[in-house]
This record gives structure tokens, C-alpha cells and sequence, in this order.
């Protein structure tokens, strides 16, 4: 029942399409922050932004992602990962994104995107794709689980982290990343939506009122 107070506008998603979906989740969603995950496969290492990303847990870290299948199609990355277990997890800044959107184009899976991008690798220390090391932070990650999500499906991938990497001076010695010298790129609705960091502000957490019960 709606209350009197409530002017919001309501939508069953068992009512809509896939891009109707879609376009709500990615339009609400935002922004997001975004993985461009390096893998291996049977023609050479592969690489692909992937914004249905986050981090799910700490000690081990852990992070996944989620990437649809092409007309019931793996895309590369779901196929290497399945078939290695093994991936590197890059945050992209804003001076990679236009090699990380040459990442996105639908090559076919014989040409190695990391070559046309015109990105840097390096040899991972414990998982075999390698690393991108223009990418400010490399995480090499081992898989832990695939999750295949709803109809089309999605693939959630969840990986712990096994290696951190991370460009000089942006970690300071109590392993604070300096989220300014980071400049991380971030995703927002459609196929060109994108947004930076440009305004930051402190807020303090509160503690439990007197008076409240503390957890
Ligand atoms: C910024 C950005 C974010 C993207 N996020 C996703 C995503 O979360 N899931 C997905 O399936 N595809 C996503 N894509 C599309 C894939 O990157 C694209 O399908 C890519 O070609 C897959 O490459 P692969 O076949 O080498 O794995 C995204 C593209 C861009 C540019």
C-alpha cells in the first residue's frame, strides 16, 4: 500500500524486458567503480572492463564481478577464468580510458586486446595471466566460485585476492590508498556514461546515542 507521502514512481521487474531491466539497474547503480580483469586463454592474454564490480569481504580480500554470455556465448574472460581459474582484477584512472574502452570492443577471441590498447604487461608473481602495470592497482586473483545469475545468464565471478600491486606512492605505511593520486574512472548509465572523482568531503561516523542499545 502506498502512504499518502509517497509521490515514488513503481516498476515490477517481472513487468519488463532485459534492457528495460537493464537500464534501471545501470542508471541506479552508480557510480561504479570498474575492474579491467586480465586473463589467459588458448590464444594469449585477454583483457575487458567489467563495472558489475565491487569487493565482497576482507582477510582473504575477496571481489567479484559479473559478466553476461553473448547469445548464450561465454564472453572470453568467463571462458579463461573457467578454464585457468586464475585472473588479475586492474582499477582503472582516468588517464587509461581510452585503452580500457579499446578493452570493450567485441573482438574476436583470437585478438588480444591488451596489444591493440596499446597496454604494458608484466609477468603476475602468482597466477599466470599477466599484469597490466600501467593500471594503478593490480590485484592477482585466484578463483574461488562462479555463480550463474538469473535467465541470460550472468556469471558472477568471486575471486580472493592473492597479490596486491600498486604504483608507486599510492599506498602510504598504514596501507592507506591515497583515493586522490588513485583518480579512479567510474561507470555510469548507457554506453557512455562515465564520471571522476572531482569533489570529495569528510563525514564522521556516529557513535550509538546514550540512551541506545549498541550492537
Ligand atoms: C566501462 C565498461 C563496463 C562494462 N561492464 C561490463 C559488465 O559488468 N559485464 C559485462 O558482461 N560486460 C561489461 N562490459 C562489456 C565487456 O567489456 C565487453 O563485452 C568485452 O568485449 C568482453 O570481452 P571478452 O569477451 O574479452 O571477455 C563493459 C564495458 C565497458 C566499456
Amino acid at each position: 500500500m502506498q502512504s499518502d507521502a509517497d509521490e515514488s514512481v513503481a516498476f515490477d521487474p517481472n513487468e519488463l524486458d532485459h534492457d528495460e531491466q537493464y537500464k534501471l539497474m545501470v542508471g541506479s547503480v552508480v557510480p561504479r567503480p570498474i575492474a579491467l580483469v586480465s586473463t589467459l586463454g588458448p590464444d594469449g592474454p585477454n583483457a575487458a572492463p567489467f563495472s558489475f564490480f565491487n569487493t565482497f569481504g576482507i582477510d582473504p580480500p575477496i571481489i567479484a564481478f559479473s559478466a553476461s554470455s553473448r547469445d548464450g556465448v561465454l564472453k572470453d574472460t568467463i571462458r579463461n577464468i573457467r578454464a585457468m581459474g586464475e585472473f588479475v582484477v586492474h582499477i582503472v584512472d582516468d588517464p587509461l580510458k581510452e585503452k580500457m574502452n579499446i578493452c570493450a570492443i567485441e573482438y574476436a577471441g583470437e585478438v588480444n586486446e591488451i596489444i591493440e590498447a596499446g597496454l604494458r604487461t608484466a609477468p603476475s608473481l602468482k597466477v599466470r595471466p599477466p599484469r597490466l602495470i600501467d593500471c594503478p592497482v593490480q590485484m592477482e586473483c585466484k578463483l574461488l566460485q562462479i555463480v550463474p545469475l538469473g535467465r541470460r545468464p550472468y556469471d558472477m565471478v568471486i575471486g580472493e585476492v592473492v597479490q596486491f600491486h600498486y604504483r608507486k606512492g599510492l599506498v602510504n605505511g598504514r596501507y592507506h590508498v591515497n583515493a586522490g593520486l588513485l583518480n579512479p574512472l567510474g561507470r555510469l548509465a548507457g554506453y557512455d556514461g562515465y564520471t571522476r572523482i572531482t569533489d570529495r568531503f569528510p563525514m564522521e561516523r556516529l557513535p550509538v546515542p546514550p540512551g541506545k542499545k549498541p550492537a
